[in-house]
């Protein structure tokens, strides 16, 4: 029988350079889309996953992610003599039980593949899955719960991808597609930021991993790759060369990337539309902002 998916890694070690000067002081994962963290999106998307140990790979500076998951018990007293129980249950919804959550710290950033691998030691013989929470992902069934459920009739490994133009496919990973089955492809190769004209594909690698312990294996044995860093990349690819058991999943929903200020943008316009209290007043302003554009061409 396949083994469940139970465990996610949560790399959260690097320097976020494009968010500076606010990165100095202020985690990445920690920066608010409306309301909530960014951290917060992935962990909720994990728990409707089936998650039940989440493994946050951090660094030096990042002391506001962990306090983040510590219980806020003055505040909660606060809210419930006040009567506040629309917030109380709000905030009591991000509390995480003891033991569910652990830290490791990657001592320097060496890559995503180096992140992952200081993981090792909290699994088992066991698949995993990797969350990179600067991809929000804006789906009616979570993510990673579409991908738990391919990959419970498939096994082996599996990576979220979507279609990006021809221009796009040097930020990204991009698959070399052997067999084409529609919302799963299985795959023969990976290349790493392609220029478009050596880019194997338009599918191309997101956040979103469920992992084999193999793969772990190859981490133990690679060497820096591109850029100096332990590639995660790297690792699959070994994977499809001795085990051919990779495929990629063409999930429903629309990704942010809000590891880059425009995704980040993007996405805060995309989640106030959807938010309850703000949706009117937002689209409002965003009308007015359009004609007066109009008006000004
Ligand atoms: P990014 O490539 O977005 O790098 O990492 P970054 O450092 O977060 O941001 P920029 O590019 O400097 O602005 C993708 C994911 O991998 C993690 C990051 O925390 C992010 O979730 N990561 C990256 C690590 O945990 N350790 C590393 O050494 C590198």
């Amino acid at each position: 029988m396949k083994k469940k998916v139970t465990k996610a890694i949560f790399p959260v070690a690097g320097l976020g350079t494009r968010f500076l000067p606010a990165t100095k002081s202020v985690p990445k994962e920690i920066m608010t889309l409306v309301d909530r963290p960014l951290i917060q999106y992935a962990i909720d998307e994990a728990r409707a996953a089936g998650i039940k140990e989440f493994i946050f790979v951090t660094s030096r500076g990042k002391g506001a992610l962990e306090d983040y998951f510590d219980h806020a018990h003055e505040l909660e007293n606060t809210l419930r003599k006040k009567g506040k129980t629309d917030l109380l249950q709000k905030l009591k919804a991000t509390n995480m039980d003891s033991g569910e959550i652990a830290y490791i710290r990657q001592h320097k950033a060496l890559g995503l593949g180096h992140a992952v691998w200081c993981a090792r030691r909290l699994l088992s013989n066991e698949p995993f899955a990797v969350i990179l929470p600067d991809d929000v992902i804006a789906a009616e069934t979570p993510c990673l719960q579409q991908m738990v459920e391919a990959h419970a009739e498939l096994g082996g490994n599996m990576v979220a991808a979507m279609e990006v133009p021809d221009e796009k496919t040097s930020s990204y990973g991009v698959l070399d597609i052997k067999e084409d089955m529609g919302s799963v492809v299985s795959v023969k190769g990976m290349v790493e930021k392609p220029e478009a004209d050596k880019a194997p594909s338009n599918l191309a690698v997101i956040g979103r991993y469920i992992l084999s312990p193999d793969v772990m294996g190859h981490l133990n044995r690679i060497k820096t790759g591109a850029g100096g860093e332990v590639q995660l990349t790297d690792a699959i690819a070994q994977e499809i060369t001795s085990a051919d058991n990779v495929y990629g999943f063409r999930f429903k929903g629309q990704r942010f990337d809000c590891g880059s200020k425009a995704g980040f943008l993007q996405a805060t316009v995309a989640f106030g539309l959807a938010h309850e209290e703000l949706r009117d007043e937002f689209q409002d302003y965003l009308t007015d902002l359009g004609s007066v554009r109009n008006a000004a061409q």
